[in-house]
């Protein structure tokens, strides 16, 4: 197998990962993936590019824990960052005195943060459970047997009380062993029966989300948010935020540490939110260095389309196969999902680019127009992640920004949306779209000085701007009709005081 092929599988295994797990592993970490999938393939028999296809598959029997086991970080120890565990000991038995309480531990790793939680609320009424994925380190929880590298944290008196020494290891006392119920569990997983409305007063998932994909985090905290009640804690691990993630907490800073405590009402639902959606699973994989996603292409695009119009005596809603077979240009299939775009065919130029065969369809531009039409049919999960994969790809492609803009405006994430519109705007200074954009954020927060600024710049680069972007980011509408959007909300923002 060539190295180019050999990066491409390990780039797809760290995306069914991502999928998968959640994790999140950048392409520094190739080495260390590429090692761990041919071993695992070697063991059963199959070559990367097959094992791969079967964990691909959601149907493939294949065994994921060996994987898991070795792709997760596992570390911990008892009484990690201390603090947090006087802060829920005092919000427990003071702000709550005498109420039962529910405590999971998400990502409880060898069983020191839930055994912690069991010595911390050992006086009061907790039913707590414990998840992890990583069914290894469950059954050293249930052994209970630990290292004096694992106590490093734990006070003298706890360690005499609820530790009995056998040669170098200390076995945790086996009362409270049996108050934590484990249970093997991924956080990416959207089980309705497990992540009940309000089943939890604390959850802790510390160390957990630093490892996460940002999709994957921000729906893990939207369950766990809706899993807690009212007012419930939420602890993250010490170089953890919320940040981005989201709205649904309030930070509380005491004992020297910090909490997230749930708000009364939740922000919306966004169903979509959710990467475990076995649509994603029909998405293309991540190829490195598949093609440019920056703007070059568009152009490029735009011209094969109008090719296409002239080529094709029929309309272009069409089936676009005998085409494809008539003109074998690489580009044609693209540039006939933007004709059909064009004509706002969308759904058929989506089916279009859906029925790629799968190296084509990956290909950035393939998915690039993908991203653009899911955005535009209100897909925004899956427009979403093909924007990070584009941005995994190319970090600086202005347009994968933008997209990106609008999705995480789509869901609400002002603050983020900007960023990434300055950023598209920063990579590509004659880009009129994002400074629309930022127009249209500002305005809406009432901005009206940063409102009238970036509708002003819009306004002058919307006259210049390539008529394949405006086609291609437009959101349907022509140059004229967003010129007459900038003056229209231009003329607004100076009304506003
Ligand atoms: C670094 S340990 C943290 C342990 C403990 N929470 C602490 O802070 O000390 C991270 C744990 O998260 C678990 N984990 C990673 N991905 C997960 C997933 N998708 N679902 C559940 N647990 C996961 C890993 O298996 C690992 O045990």
């Amino acid at each position: 197998m060539s190295a180019a092929v050999d990066r491409e599988v390990v780039a797809r295994f760290r995306n069914v990962v991502t999928r998968r797990v959640g994790l999140h592993f950048d392409a520094g970490k190739d080495a260390f993936l590429a090692d761990i999938l041919r071993r695992h393939a070697a063991v059963i028999g199959l070559d990367d590019f097959w094992f791969v296809e079967q964990l691909e598959n959601p149907r493939a029997a294949l065994e994921w824990r060996g994987l898991i086991q070795e792709l997760t970080v596992a570390e911990t120890y008892f009484f990690r960052n201390p603090a947090q565990f006087a802060a829920l000991r005092d919000v427990v038995r003071m702000d709550w005195a005498g109420r039962a309480v529910n405590v999971l531990s998400a990502g409880c790793a060898s069983g020191e943060e839930p055994y912690s939680i069991a010595m911390t609320l050992v006086d009061c009424s907790a039913a707590i459970s414990a998840i992890d994925v990583n069914g290894v380190m469950l059954a050293k929880a249930a052994i209970g047997r630990y290292s004096a590298w694992s106590l490093r944290e734990t006070a003298a008196p706890l360690r005499a009380r609820y530790f009995a020494a056998s040669g170098n290891e200390f076995v945790f006392d086996p009362t409270l062993r049996r108050a934590v119920a484990f249970e093997e569990r991924n956080l990416v997983a959207d089980d309705a029966a497990f992540w009940r409305p309000e089943a939890f007063d604390v959850v802790f998932c510390r160390n957990v989300l630093m490892y996460f994909a940002p999709a994957n985090a921000r729906a893990a905290i939207a369950r766990i948010a809706r899993s807690l009640t009212p007012g419930g804690l939420l602890f993250l691990g010490h170089a953890e935020t919320l940040r981005g993630l989201s709205r649904d907490f309030e930070l509380r800073h005491t004992h020297g540490t910090f909490y997230y405590q749930r708000k009364p009402i939740l922000a919306p639902v966004e169903a979509s939110d959710a990467p475990s959606d076995p649509a994603w699973d029909a998405l293309p994989p991540a190829v490195d260095g598949a093609g440019d996603t920056g703007v070059a292409w568009y152009e490029a695009i735009a011209h094969a389309a109008q090719r296409v119009r002239t080529i094709v005596a029929r309309p272009l809603a069409a089936p676009a196969t005998p085409l494809a077979e008539m003109v074998p240009d690489p580009a044609l299939p693209v540039a006939h999902a933007m004709a059909l775009m064009a004509d706002e065919h969308y759904a058929e130029a989506l089916a279009l680019l859906q029925a790629l065969p799968q190296e084509r369809a990956r290909q950035s531009d393939a998915l690039f127009l993908r991203g653009v039409l899911l955005m535009h049919r209100g897909d925004l999960a899956d427009a979403e992640r093909i924007c990070e994969t584009l941005l995994l790809r190319d970090g600086d492609s202005a347009g994968a920004h933008y997209l990106m803009a609008l999705c995480r405006e789509a869901y609400g994430d002002r603050d983020a949306a900007a960023l990434h519109d300055r950023h598209a705007a920063s990579l590509d200074p004659g880009f009129a779209m994002p400074r629309l954009h930022l127009g249209l954020l500002a305005r809406r927060a009432g901005d009206q000085a940063e409102a009238r600024r970036e509708l002003t710049r819009a306004a002058t680069l919307l006259q210049a701007e390539e008529a394949s972007r405006v086609l291609l980011f437009g959101g349907g509408f022509g140059r004229e009709a967003l010129l007459a959007m900038c003056r229209a909300e231009l003329a607004s923002a100076d009304g506003t005081p």
